[in-house]
Parts: structure tokens; sequence; C-alpha cells
């Protein structure tokens, strides 16, 4: 049996009408303009997929709907949420799939985008803390929706996610692929992506009393990503060789550098902006990444403190005196002009210097073949239901064990190619990005993002961009930013806060 496709003659409900032109296809289904209604599209699920085999769990989204409705502002229909209308039959009266809420996609672009400074500036997407606060602040505040009627997105992760570059709204598309609450029965969600798994459910299968913790997780990582310069939360510099080298392990391994109090495994990127952030954010990520999954914060209490920050009315976020395109926590340095400062340094070091040698142990390595650290676990992480389709995060892809056999060959280029990084490195400032360590294995940023001299690292080590000098400089110029008045910040997004909770409830500001 074919699938309707354009021109295919269609039951909208009890109305009869056809599919209009295809908009795009995707793993499950195909996406169609409706001629007769502007603000609709329809989903048609591909033959393959067994459309049948929807029919319950678009008949439970029906019935449960999330309180998202679409913004209407003027003459624009912003969608927060692309949640199925009505059923789609075909001309038999076979379920086939269903309408939803036309999202304008041109207008929007996937949140992954603007988490990298260099790939958002030349998209033109936001850069500035606030705006990211406040498209933090709106992702809370639709999950919460979403969570009050006990569905949740499971695979939630930046690729999955849309916003609107005029307002900053979120827009949650694909949600059929959402563990949905029917009457009396779950619908599972059918993947997950690893980088974005709760340490608990790395080990164990994920079950429906998890799903909440699991968006909770997810939530937090991305939150954190977008609030640090697309660092994940579970990247750093390991301490010793043991520390796994992929992300999932160091989340099984509670391996989080960005806490409190510091981590022995994993020292923190050195150019992260955690050191200053406000401590109500920096209390909400330990929570979320700590041991007790219960303690996680939900998205209703990121929504709350996060839409905070983002009002611009509550000076919370303010502009940089030192660089106007930058923005900072009040009372905090500002994390851009450490970073730029860090990365200019390190690049003027990395020119100045010879060429550096990798270290000895990488160069033994590459000689006997061994590997310098860990070998990947041969098995991924339990799933439970059907694998997912292969995307650029997504779980458990098919193909992974034969990349598994490239990880020696691929080191070993690693370690020949690593001076000429190096150099690309220092010829790219602004490039250099989040996943540049300047120092190594050395421990010259402590695990709480200050720097100096420590115990185990009494020196910087001959990779470290710094002399120990410079570095003092540097950490006494941020410590006298940190006393300067500065001006007030205007988010001309404050608005896209869709949450609109009394911002008092919580006690902060006046
Ligand atoms: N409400 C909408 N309005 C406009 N375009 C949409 C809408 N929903 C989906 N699309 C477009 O159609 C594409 C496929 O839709 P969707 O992701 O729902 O399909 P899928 O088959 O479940 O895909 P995947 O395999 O990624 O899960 C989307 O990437 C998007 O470009
Ligand atoms: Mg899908
Ligand atoms: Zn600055």
């Amino acid at each position: 049996m074919n699938s309707p496709s354009t021109g295919s003659r269609i039951v909208i409900g009890t109305r009869r009408t056809q599919l209009g032109p295809l908009i795009k296809s995707g793993g499950a289904g195909s996406v169609y303009l409706l001629p007769d209604d502007p603000n609709s599209v329809a989903k048609i699920y591909h033959a393959r997929v067994d459309p049948p085999s929807y029919a319950d769990r678009i008949e439970a989204m029906l019935q449960l709907r999330p309180q998202l409705p679409d913004q209407i502002e003027g003459d624009k229909r912003y969608v927060q949420i692309a949640w199925p209308d009505a059923t789609v039959r075909d001309d038999r009266g076979r379920f086939t799939g269903f309408t939803m809420p036309v999202l304008d996609v041109n207008a929007t672009s996937e949140l992954e985008q603007v988490l990298q400074e260099r790939q958002a500036r030349a998209a033109g997407l936001p850069v500035g803390l606030g705006r990211k606060v406040t498209l933090a602040a709106n992702l809370a505040s639709v999950l919460a929706a979403l969570h009050t009627q006990h569905h949740y997105v499971v695979d939630l992760k930046p690729v999955n996610l849309r916003f609107d570059r005029a307002t900053l709204y979120i827009a949650l598309l694909d949600c059929d692929g959402f563990s949905i609450q029917g009457r009396g029965r779950r619908f599972h969600a059918p993947q997950y992506t690893p980088d974005y798994l709760a340490p608990e459910y790395q080990t164990r299968s994920l079950d429906e009393t998890g799903e909440e913790a699991q968006d909770r997780f997810a939530l937090a990582v991305v939150i954190f990503q977008l609030l640090n310069f697309g660092i994940h939360p579970y990247s750093g510099r390991p301490a010793h060789d043991g520390v796994p080298t992929d992300v999932a392990s160091r989340i099984r391994g509670r391996c989080y550098a960005y806490g409190r109090s510091g981590n022995s495994s994993m020292l923190p990127n050195p150019v992260s902006a955690h050191a200053m952030m406000p401590v109500r954010l920096r209390d909400l990520f330990d929570r979320a990444f700590g041991d007790a999954p219960a303690t996680r914060p939900s998205a209703g209490e990121w929504g709350n403190a996060l839409s905070l920050y983002a009002r611009p009315s509550r000076g919370l976020i303010v502009v940089c005196d030192r660089n106007r395109e930058h923005q900072h926590y009040v009372g905090h340095s500002c994390a851009s002009c450490a970073r730029e400062e860090l990365l200019t340094r390190a690049a003027r070091n990395a020119k100045s210097r010879p060429k550096p040698q990798p270290p000895a142990d990488w160069i033994a390595a590459s000689r006997t073949g061994r590997q310098a650290y860990p070998p990947k676990p041969a098995q991924m992480p339990p799933s439970f239901g059907t694998p997912p389709a292969a995307s650029p995060q997504a779980s458990l892809p098919t193909h992974m064990p034969r990349l598994a056999s490239f990880v020696p060959v691929l080191m070993l280029l690693m370690v020949l190619a690593l001076p000429g990084a190096i150099a690309v490195i220092a010829a790219n400032i602004g490039g250099a990005d989040v996943n540049y360590s300047p120092g190594g294995n050395c421990s010259w940023f402590t695990p709480d993002g200050r720097y100096g001299p420590t115990q185990a690292s009494p020196q910087p080590c001959r990779q470290c961009p710094c002399t120990r000098g410079e570095m003092e400089e540097f950490v006494q110029s941020r410590a006298q930013t940190d006393m300067h008045v500065l001006p007030a910040i205007r988010v001309s997004a404050d608005e896209a806060v869709l949450d609109q909770r009394p911002a008092d409830e919580d006690g902060i500001g006046g």
C-alpha cells in the first residue's frame, strides 16, 4: 500500500480535501501543505512504518494537549508546539497521519546553531548572554507545560529544538516521537541520545517512571551549553588517564567538572564561564548533575530562575564596560572578556614558541600502537524500544562498531596532526573556541574555575600558554572588573519569555 502524496484525496476529521505540495520528508513521515488551510500541514506516515500503529498514539495526543497555544502578534502567528490537531485518513477511511500547525521553518533555526559563538555569528544568530538566557528560559517554560500533561520529550537535545530568530520563542517539532501519556496507557519515545542521557539510565533501561527525570537532566545539559559557550557539562580536561574519553561514559562516571566543589577526575574547560555565573544558577546545575536524581530541578524551576535573568527590567544581566558586545551577570566579571583574553594570549604564545611536541607518552603510544586512553566500551548503554535513525548526535547508531576499528588509526593521525592543529588555533583566535585546552593536562585551572598553581601542578606545564607572571596579571585584571558598576542591558526579546509568572515569587531582586 502506498501512502497518500501530493494531490491525493484525504479526510481531515470529517472534512474532505487533498494534500498540497511536499514540505519535507523525515524518517517516519512526509509533511505536506494543505491548499485549503494555510495555518496547517499534514504529516503522512510512510507505508513502511505501519501507519495504523500510530493511530492510538495520535488519538492520545489529541485528548491530552499541553497548554501551549500559538502566539498571535499582529499578523504573525508563532507556533510553540507542533501538536496534532486532527487525524488524517485516506479516501478509504484508513488512518494515515495527522494535521498540526504550520511552522515557518525559514524563520526558525536549530538551537544547536547558537551554541558555538563563531558559527552563531556567521549565521547572524544571537551570541549575547541575555538572548541565550532568554532562549533557555523559553525552553524551560515550554517543557514545563509539556510536563504538566505528563508528556516527555526524552530525546531532548539542541538539534531537535528550534527557535524563532525574531522573538526567541522555542518551537517543538516532531512531537509524535515524544513519550505520550494516554488514558491508562503510555506511548514510549522510540529513541534517546547517549550524550544527553541521565547517569542512572546509562547503565539501565529508561522506564516510564524515569522519563521526567531524564528530561530534567537533558534540559540542564542544554541550558548549561547555552549559558556556557556550548561547552558540554561532561567535557573538560581529564585529571588522569582513567577518565573515559566519550561523553556518555563520563556521564556514567559522574565526571562533572563545573560543580561548586569541583571534581577529582575532571578539570573544567579553561574558557568555561561557570565561575562567573550567579550562585543561584550554579546551585541548580549542581542539583541537576549531582548524585540524587530526585533533587534535579524541574523545568518549571529552571523557567522561574532563568526568566528573572532574561528580563532586562531586573538588571541582572548587564553590558560589559570593556566590550559593548559582551553581556554578563551583574556583580560577576565578564566571561566573554576572560575567554577572549585567554584565547588571544594562547594564540600569541603559540605563535612565539617553537612548535610544541606531543607529550612523550602519546609518541610512545603511537609507536607501539598502545592506546593512551582506555578503549571505548564495546557495548553502548542499554536501549529501550527500537534503535534510532542515524543523525549527528543520534543514539546507538548501528555503524558505531565498525568505526571502533579505526580508533587506533585515528589516534595516530591526531598525534601527527597536533602541531598543525595548534598552529591553526593560533591563526583563528575566534575559532579556537570551547574545545581548546591550552593547559593540556596541567592543573593551572583549578576545579572551581580560579586560576593559579595547585599542589598537583605548582608550575605551568610546558604546554601552558601563559607564564606565571602573565597569569597573575590576568587574575588581577579579572578581580578589578568585578568591582565595576555596569550600565543596564536591553534585551529586546524580553517579551519572548513565555512564562509570565510573577517575578517576585522567589524573592530575587527588587
Ligand atoms: N509543523 C510543521 N510545519 C512546517 N514544517 C514541518 C512541521 N513539522 C515538520 N516539518 C518539516 O518536516 C520535516 C519532517 O518532520 P518530522 O521531523 O516530524 O518527521 P519525522 O519523519 O518524524 O522525522 P525524524 O525521522 O527526524 O523523526 C521537519 O524536519 C520539518 O522540516
Ligand atoms: Mg520523528
Ligand atoms: Zn566583556
